[in-house]
């Protein structure tokens, strides 16, 4: 049951319009990225001016996708409806590793990250994490806890948890590879790279298309709307890069979907 008294909510008209033009504005973003990289890790021209640490910044850009949703989860108790907290489980379970988990397991050696990026990546997080706040937890699409057994929530879930096993191994290999060589980059080899060039932000990208799923709400498809606009196009630079950095980088290999591109 959620409390009878709330009397502060999002209107759900401005926060209806607010989340299409949102969602709407990852297909500008991602024209701009196929012409532009985000300037962090390989891509980093060194002009976006002060650095900082790796771990410090995904660790601060990070953080308000954990906290503000958790805000928003105490202040509706969530906790007492199924559908509310499992929603929330799920979140929680990707973005505490990636704020508080992620960025430990950074080597000491990788990239610093341009503080304007690092700004960027916040501002994104407290918009997104507002908006899933607010749709999740204040006006909810989805309230009847017999969703949890229904088609959407059950494929939208295994997708979930395959994209996020995909990412995350994906993400160790890749550690791995920069905690064994420091000061360059190496060709990256098993688990799905035997295929794609970028098998961590594919993971993303069907994690979020699969939360989109089984959450069913605008919040949800903005988020993989916006993934897919920062992923596709760096997936296609890191692999166009790959190819021009190492002669004998495998040929078949993929950007991000085997087989296709
Ligand atoms: N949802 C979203 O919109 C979104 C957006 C961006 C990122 N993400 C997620 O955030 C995570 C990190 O993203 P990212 O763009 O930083 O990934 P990335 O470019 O693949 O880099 C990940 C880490 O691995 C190192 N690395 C990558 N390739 C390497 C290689 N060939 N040899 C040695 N070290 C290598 C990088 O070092 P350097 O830093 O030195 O390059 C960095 O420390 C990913 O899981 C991604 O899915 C999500």
């Amino acid at each position: 049951m959620l409390p009878e008294t709330v009397t502060v909510t999002p209107d759900l008209d401005w926060l209806t319009a607010f989340t299409w033009v949102w969602l709407l504005l990852a297909l500008p973003i991602a024209a701009c990225l196929c012409f532009i990289n985000a300037p962090y890790g390989r891509h980093n021209p060194g002009t976006w001016g002060a650095l900082i640490h790796a771990r410090l910044g995904w660790l601060l850009m990070e953080s308000p996708a954990v906290l503000i949703p958790a805000g928003f989860f105490v202040w509706m108790r969530g906790w007492e409806s199924p559908v509310m907290l499992t929603f929330f489980l799920i979140w929680q379970s990707h973005y505490v590793y990636r704020a508080w988990i992620y960025p430990l397991h950074l080597a000491k050696a990788s990239s610093p990250m341009p503080v304007l990026l690092m700004l960027m990546g916040l501002a994104f997080n407290l918009v997104n994490g507002s908006l899933h706040g607010a749709w999740l937890f204040v006006h909810p699409v989805i309230s009847d806890s017999e969703w949890l057994g229904g088609w959407q929530f059950i494929a939208g879930a295994v997708m979930f948890a395959g994209g996020m096993a995909l990412n995350i191994d994906s993400s160790r290999r890749l550690l791995r590879l920069k905690k064994a060589n420091p000061d360059d980059y190496s060709i990256p080899r098993g688990g799905l790279f035997r295929w794609v060039s970028c098998p961590n932000y594919l993971g993303e990208i069907v994690e979020w298309l699969g939360w989109a799923l089984l959450t069913w709400s605008p919040a949800g498809l903005a988020f993989a709307a916006w993934t897919m606009a920062n992923l596709v196009p760096r997936a296609r630079a890191h692999h166009r890069w790959y190819r021009e950095r190492f002669p004998d980088y495998p040929a078949r290999r993929k950007a991000l979907v085997p087989g296709l591109f």
